[in-house]
């Protein structure tokens, strides 16, 4: 089978499409044809060296997908081969078949398509939990959304908008604006430097957001702290960019809560992640949920969408299409 694999840390340029030799289904596993996977700022950051480096090279890429069950290993149960299957968390999805943890995967339902699935995996579990968990958002709640166009932002930002809250978004480049309005965000602020906390304070009438997400690196914390209104809350959640280098929590201002919300601990058990991910499909059949794909590469080209997420020139979701499915 093909996959993509890379033998050292680094660029784009350390990822390689190679021959492998397919994977079995161990025991807990379920051995699946992926007919989609999912690109995740979390995989730029995995290549440069961020995670996952007590694995041995070649390292497999990639943590999330969709596809169908060829065969089941011992004691899984619950899964069978033809079966249409999502997972998430699961390293080596950037190939044509992976052996996946049956504790991370779902079954996708009919009316939801592959690419579909694929696509929020990673990002709509994390954009739900965070809307309906971290900070439960409230009707009249004005939150403010960093990178409002990429993956997590435009899922986080319709999941405010359904439970009644405003967003003001925040994007690098004029060509986002247009993505981040048609998800719903009330107010989309232009700026890469970390200078847009005047702004958000000038359209909250001086007030400040109930709550900031912010995955966006050193270079908007001071200004999503300075965007808080009073025991607003602060929800980071980026590691791939970085937090502050020294962070004093007597600097803390305004009585403000702040946390780190990582995966793992949101979506800590495999019937969590099954429940979420049905919510998810539900919304999304209901049409509550719209996932914008944009961007689809062939495997083989998948350090050109590595690229196209870390040169902050993606909007919404990327996939990878294995080379002979296209
Ligand atoms: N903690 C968790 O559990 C968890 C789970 C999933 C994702 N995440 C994090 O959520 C964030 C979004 O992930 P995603 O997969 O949905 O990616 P994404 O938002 O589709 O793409 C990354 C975005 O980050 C923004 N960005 C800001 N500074 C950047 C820089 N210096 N270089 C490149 N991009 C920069 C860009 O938006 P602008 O150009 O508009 O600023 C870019 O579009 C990432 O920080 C990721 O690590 C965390």
């Amino acid at each position: 089978m093909k996959a993509i694999v890379y033998n050292r840390l680094g660029g784009s340029e350390v990822l390689e499409y190679v021959e492998r030799p397919a994977p079995s289904a161990g025991r807990g596993e379920v051995l699946v044809r992926v007919n989609v996977a999912g690109v995740n700022f979390m995989d730029v950051g995995v290549r440069q060296g961020m995670a996952w480096n007590e694995m041995p090279f070649p390292r497999g890429m990639g943590v999330e997908g969709a596809g169908r069950v060829v065969a089941v290993g011992e004691g899984v149960t619950g899964f069978e081969p033809g079966q249409r299957v999502a997972w998430v968390y699961a390293p080596g999805s950037y190939a044509e078949m992976a052996a996946i943890p049956a504790d991370a995967l779902v079954h996708v339902p009919e009316v939801i398509d592959d690419r579909t699935a694929a696509a929020i995996m990673m990002q709509g579990l994390t954009a739900s939990h965070f809307a309906t968990d971290f900070y439960p958002v409230q009707p009249g709640d004005v939150a403010l959304v960093h990178a409002a166009a990429g993956g997590v932002g435009l899922l986080l930002t319709q999941i405010i908008k359904q439970r009644g809250g405003k967003v003001i978004g925040r994007v690098s480049s004029a060509d986002k604006v247009v993505a981040a309005k048609e998800a719903g965000a009330d107010h989309v602020i232009v700026d890469a430097e970390g200078a847009f906390a005047a702004e958000v304070l000038r359209l909250t009438g001086g007030e400040g957001v109930h709550v900031v997400y912010d995955g966006s690196g050193p270079a908007t914390f001071q200004g999503s702290l300075d965007a808080l209104r009073r025991s607003g809350t602060f929800c980071w959640y980026g590691p791939v960019l970085g937090g502050p280098k020294d962070l004093n929590i007597m600097s803390l201002p305004k009585s403000i809560k702040l946390g780190y919300g990582v995966y793992r601990d949101h979506i800590a058990t495999s019937e969590l992640l099954r429940e979420r991910a049905a919510r998810l499909f539900s919304w999304v059949a209901d049409g509550t949920l719209k996932v914008r794909i944009g961007g689809e590469y062939k495997l083989s080209d998948a350090a050109h969408a590595h690229d196209a997420i870390a040169g902050r020139a993606s909007v919404g979701k990327l996939l990878l299409i294995p080379d002979d499915a296209r």
